[in-house]
């Protein structure tokens, strides 16, 4: 009995460091592409400096979006929240990679076709 309480235990923590770990091997979510945005709304209505903040969400995405589909989950994600977000400055989003020294072979805009970027980010 006593063993296979032990056995309960192990398990347990097993799957509660899956969940835990997931967000970071899991295919990539809308939710975590717009947390990781989240700090670039601001900039990207008015300009002016881009927050530290920002930068380090753009590049968490880039390294998290690895495959093909996650690739397309982020460009769809980043398309349908710059047409949601009110007042977005588009051509602040399409510069907004390269000003954090990323390279994202899309422009973030609602007119994006993320069917056609799906090669790398
Ligand atoms: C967007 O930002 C650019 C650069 O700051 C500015 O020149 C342009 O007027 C802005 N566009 C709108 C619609 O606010």
């Amino acid at each position: 009995m006593a063993s296979s309480a032990v056995v309960k235990l192990v398990v347990c923590l097993a799957i509660m460091a899956m969940v835990m770990g997931a967000p970071v091997a899991e295919a990539l979510s809308c939710g975590q592409v717009s947390s990781s945005v989240a700090p670039c709304v601001n900039y990207l209505k008015t300009g002016g400096v881009v927050p530290a903040a920002c930068c380090n969400g753009i590049r968490s995405l880039n390294g998290a979006a690895k495959t093909t589909a996650d690739r397309q989950t982020a460009c769809n994600c980043l398309k349908s929240a710059s047409s949601s977000i009110k007042g977005i400055n588009l051509s602040l989003a399409a510069g907004l990679p390269g000003k954090c020294g990323v390279s994202i072979p899309y422009k973030i805009s609602p007119s994006t076709n993320c069917q056609r970027y799906i090669l790398h980010v």
